[in-house]
């Protein structure tokens, strides 16, 4: 039997790469910048799988152009750069990644929580400025983690790991998700639910570990950061578009907010000078599963994933299941 034609859209760490490419005839995007549409459209046109990232926009159009596509695999938990409605119209299976990134991504989290509340990357900016004269004992003053009370919206897989480190520094959780947990794994966790408006009122720390959805875009506007405490900081280390960043870029300059730890931005990779511009606020390269285990791990899911579709066989992380009955169903017929 001959090997299937995957297109990868992007590098990913090199033993997934090999894994792939001893059981498939890969085709590997290697520009220096992400593909582009149009390049996607061409190269796609001879895949029977394709395992785009974050930066792939996959439309009804890239699936049109690809008649012998079987899956798309994405190289990701959050999934919001595939139409999967598109996909699921023309019997396609989608998959992702959870799991294996969860930690990783909330270890993320916790450093832009630290190094928003103790202003760590502004005092590596003013060391390396040459401009530190001295110790002195109002200097850089920022806010405590420990003890302090943390709000996390989105009680999901990373969620629930950022909580499991926030209790290593003492802090009361209050969370908010659209389903509760029962009463017995709150109680495990350690966290209590709370409203959506009560939480961003009571937290001294705000992180997002919501999926982005049309009910999570702007999730947090102008209206939001006004309920939130003048010394309250947020965080987001899950998609840009959760935040609507010009109102939160008005809130940090006014400091209605104190300060804000992002990972990830409306318009990636644009950030707007308004925003880079703000000492109170730390801003990171999309690297929330950014280790060299955490990739390799996805790369492998991904690629397994991948193949497991294209030899008929069910992926194990299928996020349009229906697409999987229904063939059952034709089988049958
Ligand atoms: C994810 O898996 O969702 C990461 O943000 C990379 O896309």
């Amino acid at each position: 039997m001959s090997k299937p034609r995957i297109f990868l859209c992007a590098r990913i760490p090199e033993s997934a790469e090999a894994y792939l490419g001893g059981r498939s005839r890969l085709d590997i995007y290697k520009g220096k910048d992400n593909i582009r549409r149009a390049e996607l459209i061409r190269v796609v046109r001879n895949a029977e799988g394709l395992i785009p990232t974050v930066t792939e926009p996959v439309t009804g159009e890239i699936m049109d152009a690809a008649p012998d596509l079987r899956v798309i695999a994405n190289y990701g938990v959050g999934y919001n750069n595939i139409d999967v409605d598109a996909a699921t119209e023309r019997g396609l299976p989608v998959t992702n990644t959870p799991g294996v990134l969860t930690d990783t991504t909330a270890d993320l989290a916790f450093a832009l929580i630290l190094a928003a509340g103790r202003r760590i990357a502004e005092g590596d900016r003013f060391v390396r400025s040459g401009k530190w004269k001295g110790w002195q004992p109002t200097q850089m003053l920022g806010q405590d983690i420990h003890g302090k009370t943390l709000g996390i919206l989105g009680m999901g897989q990373i969620g629930r790991a950022v909580t499991r480190r926030a209790h290593g520094f003492g802090m009361k959780i209050l969370y908010n998700d659209p389903r509760r947990l029962p009463a017995g794994e709150e109680r495990k966790l350690g966290a209590r639910y709370s409203s959506f408006a009560s939480l961003l009122k009571r937290s001294d720390i705000v992180t997002i570990h919501t999926l982005l959805t049309a009910e999570t875009r702007h999730l947090i506007g102008t209206a939001e950061l006004r309920m939130m405490k003048p010394t309250a900081i947020l965080v987001n280390a899950a998609r840009g578009p959760i935040v609507d960043e010009r109102a939160l870029t008005v809130a940090l300059r006014a400091g209605r907010i104190q300060a804000a730890g992002l990972d990830v931005f409306e318009e990636e990779p644009f950030v707007d000078s308004a925003l880079r511009k703000l000492e109170n606020v730390v801003l990171l390269p999309h690297l929330g599963s950014a280790s060299l285990e955490t990739r390799t791990a996805m790369g492998m899911l991904a690629a397994k994933n991948c193949l497991a579709a294209l030899s008929g066989k069910k992926p194990p992380n299928l996020v349009n299941p229906e697409v999987w009955k229904n063939r059952r169903k034709a089988a049958k017929t």
